[in-house]
């Protein structure tokens, strides 16, 4: 766990309170002793409570002895469930097995509960951050060279774990994108476009569109002509003297990646502040001067570097030509984050391959007293890292002639299979073509395939590689974005069915639980906060994930096949519960970064 969150409206917190009274109650030698409440688990199919106690049996090893009355842990666990306060909350509790204290919530408490958010809106759940200013650092292209797919998994992951801090409302969030703008490839790529354009009028930034083609024919020369790649390492030098001619034809390079970078991000609705590498270039002197006066920085074969615990080889911060690197530009940036910007939580997310990278990072800035020592109580620096992309032959993912993909293309692809897969269904199925607009089509294929791509990816516990396939992903079986979308969809269609008023029901109806299925949704609704709760302090997406997959599954199997919506006499009850589990659903969705369609 990084963070520890406090969210009042969790079940399991409110369950603490009372027990915490309980077990102060009943061992008042032991006044410390934090309660251990978990919600149950069904097994095949059963559950005997909503939610446990566990402290009795830990607790006796404690006291034995001390306490006469308790001549075991059951006794104990009997002792603790006599000392509850009372509490509307709770329906009935019973000891068992060696001292388990099982506690039935009140159906009553979980409607009004529900309810309650409904008037209040789901805001009214978010736990709170105890640390004011966050920042994530995610994305983070480079220019020229392409936006791979581990670009793809750090946009998607990065922008959930925003999404995810964001509803803990903390002072301000800071969604940094770090783009690579500043490496030695642009000796090369001012070279080759000089040789193209020998008059920088004539370049039009839509001619050199395929950047990804042009850096690869100026490699290709860099690497076959010695002439080309002196002027190439002349141009870098010049370039970060400031040459007017230079920082023109390099700003011209800049500008065609940010267009197209600009494009996926508006397709994936991700938000992202531009702070590039450049952006430190004239704050990395100043910044390697205060770690020299503090003895940090060593000579080494012509280099300047810096060694931390540990780690056999140092890190180079500045390169015998006098140049700096990516590690003298994080150094900067993170140096600028903490005084600057007062950042008191970085986040780094990139592939597990700079995890040694940020690990150096963060062990030279505790050698030069700028963080505190690991022991803090909360984290001030942290690499988020993920494992690989994989094609479906268990390789890195590729395109067909061994390239990296574009994303662009992928993106493509993923809104075509979808378009394709909705056709077949609105014109075989459903016989439903006229309800479809074209632009709803539109729409829908790419909430679909784009959101297929993102669920695919967060679903995965983050630090294990995972198969990209389009096929899986957009599968309307299983748990992929596709079914849960249907899930909505349905909620949607009930909701337009009943041609009810919602806003007005949710003022004048009153939501009842008496059918096990209605009780079983409800609870799982309210349990939310608790699962959001274990998914952000661990900055684990796909623990939301999982959470929505079954409220998908409670909901279709469970109460939507068992219990009669429209048309029944519990019509209004249920349909308030049809609204609460949209506005979980849909709020999970929103997390996620995922638009969810409303028919399908
Ligand atoms: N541009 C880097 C890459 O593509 C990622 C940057 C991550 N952020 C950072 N502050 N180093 O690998």
């Amino acid at each position: 766990m990084f963070i520890e969150l406090d969210c009042p409206a969790s079940v399991r917190k409110q369950l603490g309170k009372l027990f915490a009274e309980a077990l102060k109650q009943t061992v008042p030698t032991e006044p410390d002793i934090v309660p251990l409440i978990d919600a149950c688990i069904a097994k095949d199919g059963v559950k005997h409570a909503d939610y446990q106690c566990n402290n009795a049996m830990s607790l006796f090893a404690k006291i034995k002895g001390k306490q006469e009355e308790f001549k075991s842990p059951r006794s104990l666990g009997e002792g603790i469930m006599k000392n509850l306060p009372p509490s509307e909350m709770i329906e009935s509790c019973s000891v068992a097995g060696p001292g388990f204290v099982n506690i039935v919530l009140s159906k009553k408490w979980i409607a009004q509960r529900l309810q309650k958010m409904l008037t209040d809106g789901i805001d009214s759940w978010a736990p709170r951050l105890p640390i004011k200013r966050v920042l994530v650092d995610f994305s983070s292209p480079n220019i020229a060279k392409e936006m791979h797919v581990g670009h793809l998994r750090s946009t998607i992951i990065g922008d959930t774990l925003s999404r995810m801090l964001e509803f803990c409302q903390p002072e301000c969030l800071i969604r940094r994108n770090h783009i690579g703008d500043w490496g030695t490839q642009f000796g090369m790529l001012i070279q080759y476009l000089f040789e193209t354009y020998p008059n920088p009028d004539d370049v039009n930034e839509s001619d050199i569109g395929d950047l990804q083609a042009f850096y690869k024919a100026s490699k290709s020369k860099f690497d076959k002509d010695d002439d080309f790649k002196l002027n190439a390492q002349q141009s870098v030098v010049k370039l970060q003297g400031g040459d007017p001619k230079y920082r023109k034809a390099w700003e011209q390079i800049c500008n065609i990646s940010r267009t197209e970078f600009k494009k996926v991000y508006q397709r994936l609705g991700i938000r992202l502040e531009e702070m590039p590498e450049s952006f430190y270039n004239e704050l990395i002197p100043p910044t390697l001067e205060k770690l020299d006066q503090l003895g940090l920085i060593e000579d080494s074969d012509g280099a300047r570097v810096i060694f931390v615990d540990g780690v056999d080889i140092p890190l180079i911060v500045v390169k015998r030509d006098g140049g700096y690197n990516y590690f003298s530009t994080d150094l900067a940036a993170l140096w600028y984050r903490l005084n600057i910007e007062k950042v008191d939580w970085n986040i780094y997310v990139t592939d597990f391959g700079q995890s040694q990278h940020f690990d150096m990072l963060f062990k030279a800035f505790k050698r030069a007293g700028w963080l505190p020592e690991d022991k803090n109580e909360y984290p001030i620096c942290t690499h988020i890292g993920f494992g690989l992309v994989l094609g479906v032959d268990g390789k890195r993912l590729r395109s067909s002639c061994g390239d990296t993909i574009r994303l662009v293309d992928l993106l493509n692809e993923a809104k075509e299979q979808s378009k394709t897969a909705l056709l077949k269904r609105v014109l075989c199925h459903l016989g439903n073509a006229k309800e479809w607009s074209k632009e709803e089509i539109e729409k829908a294929s790419e909430a679909i395939g784009y959101g297929a791509v993102k669920y695919a990816d967060l679903k995965n516990n983050k630090t294990t590689n995972y198969t990209f396939s389009f096929e899986q992903m957009l599968n309307d079986k299983g748990n992929t974005a596709v079914y849960l979308m249907y899930a909505h969809a349905r909620i949607c269609s009930i909701i337009r069915k009943s041609g009810k008023d919602i806003e007005e029901l949710k003022k004048t109806g009153t939501m009842v639980l008496d059918h096990e299925n209605e009780r079983t949704l409800a609870l799982h609704l309210l349990q939310f906060t608790e699962v959001f709760v274990e998914a952000c302090s661990n900055l684990l997406p796909n623990v939301l994930c999982e959470y929505l997959y079954n409220l998908a599954e409670i909901f279709t199997k469970k109460f939507y096949s068992n219990c009669q919506v429209v048309g029944s006499p519990e019509e209004t009850s249920r349909l308030l519960l049809c609204e609460a589990t949209l506005v979980v659903m849909r709020h999970c969705f929103y997390l996620l970064g995922i638009e969810p369609v409303d028919k399908l």
